[in-house]
């Protein structure tokens, strides 16, 4: 059996990042299915393998961190890193590396094109059309909401979150935030303030969420704070499914709690909460948040690099847990 390219690469992925591993490292593997690996497969995969390009829909976890006791590093082809049990690569000294950064702009565009689409029922426009049963212009067809002057609600105001706000400018709309520190661009460039978090589900018109998936913030949004929305409210999620408790959210928009969502996650990945697929008054999106070219290539080159830089021996500018280094050879 000839050996083992070092590095793996889990999903055939856009832009130059194979192409730069390759200069590097020689062969190097990538899944040759069009479907994720199973964790069976992925366990046996990384075995013997220097660094590992990975996915968000891949969990790296204890099981697969021990089956991969050569690597040193695991690039993970997305900003969140929820999917990655970090603190027991830590502790074996193995990197884990994001790509912040490069896809803030494409996934605040995801964020607005949902809250548009979702304020404009424009996707029950577009079936209406298509239908062939548009009876042509009626006063009262598809009345939506207004988005200029309204009150737009950031729960995370980090790079992405401050992306959202900045676009929001063009509708004159009154920015509220909540973080766990005081954001001062953000409020010098747009105006925004900060609020505690039920203050901020009371008082938006629009909600959208920018946290990443943690213990503090899995199930931010239930049953309680769905209520305590306005029923004009409508709630965008371009960041994890499991920030938001599904179940509740389908009852919500069912029963008029709120007034619509717009959704790129998912709590569980490809499946949806069952009901939801039913609603008019939500747009559900693949994931595709940050999926435009040229940043699913610049994601392709930050991933790849900080591969090349952990086993040249550095710490790459995006890794996550820098720390861990200090961990080897322990
Ligand atoms: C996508 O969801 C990402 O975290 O980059
Ligand atoms: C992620 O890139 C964020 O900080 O919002």
């Amino acid at each position: 059996m000839s050996a083992r390219s070092p590095i793996l690469i889990t999903r055939k992925i856009p832009g130059r990042g194979v192409e730069m591993l390759r200069r590097e490292f020689g062969d190097v593997d990538i899944n040759p299915h069009d479907r994720p690996f199973t964790p069976e497969e992925l366990a046996a995969e990384v075995i013997g393998r220097r660094g590992v390009l990975c996915l968000l829909s891949d969990r790296i976890d204890g099981h697969i961190l021990a089956a991969a006791a050569d690597c040193q590093v695991f690039a993970n082809y997305a900003v969140g890193y929820d999917n990655i049990d970090v603190p027991k690569a830590t502790r074996r000294g193995v990197l884990v590396a994001n790509t912040p950064g490069v896809l803030t702009d494409a996934t605040a565009d995801t964020a607005w094109a949902l809250l548009m689409a979702v304020a404009r029922r424009i996707i029950e426009g577009d079936t209406l059309v298509r239908s062939g049963r548009w009876t042509g212009w009626k006063p009262a067809e598809l009345l939506g909401a207004d988005i200029a002057g309204q009150t737009l609600g950031l729960v995370g105001a980090g790079r992405i979150g401050s992306a959202v706000a900045k676009r929001s400018r063009g509708w004159g709309m009154n920015v509220l935030y909540c973080e766990e520190v005081r954001n001062h661009q953000l409020e010098a460039e747009c105006g925004a303030t900060r609020v505690e978090f039920d203050v901020l589900i009371r008082q938006s018109d629009f909600i959208s969420i920018h946290v990443p998936l943690t213990e503090k913030t899995r199930g931010m949004f239930g049953r309680e704070q769905f209520q305590a929305m306005k029923e004009s409210a409508i709630l965008v999620n371009t960041s994890r499914g499991l920030v938001v408790d599904e179940l509740a959210l389908v009852e919500a928009l069912r029963t008029g709690e709120i007034a619509g969502a717009g959704l790129d996650t998912y709590a569980n990945e490809p499946r949806l909460a069952p009901g939801l697929a039913e609603l008019d008054n939500v747009v559900l999106l693949p994931h595709i948040g940050s999926a435009t070219i040229r940043t699913r290539g610049r994601m392709s080159e930050l991933a790849a690099g900080a591969i090349i830089t952990a086993l040249r021996g550095g710490v790459p500018q995006n890794a996550v847990n820098p720390e861990a280094v200090e961990h080897r050879g322990k």
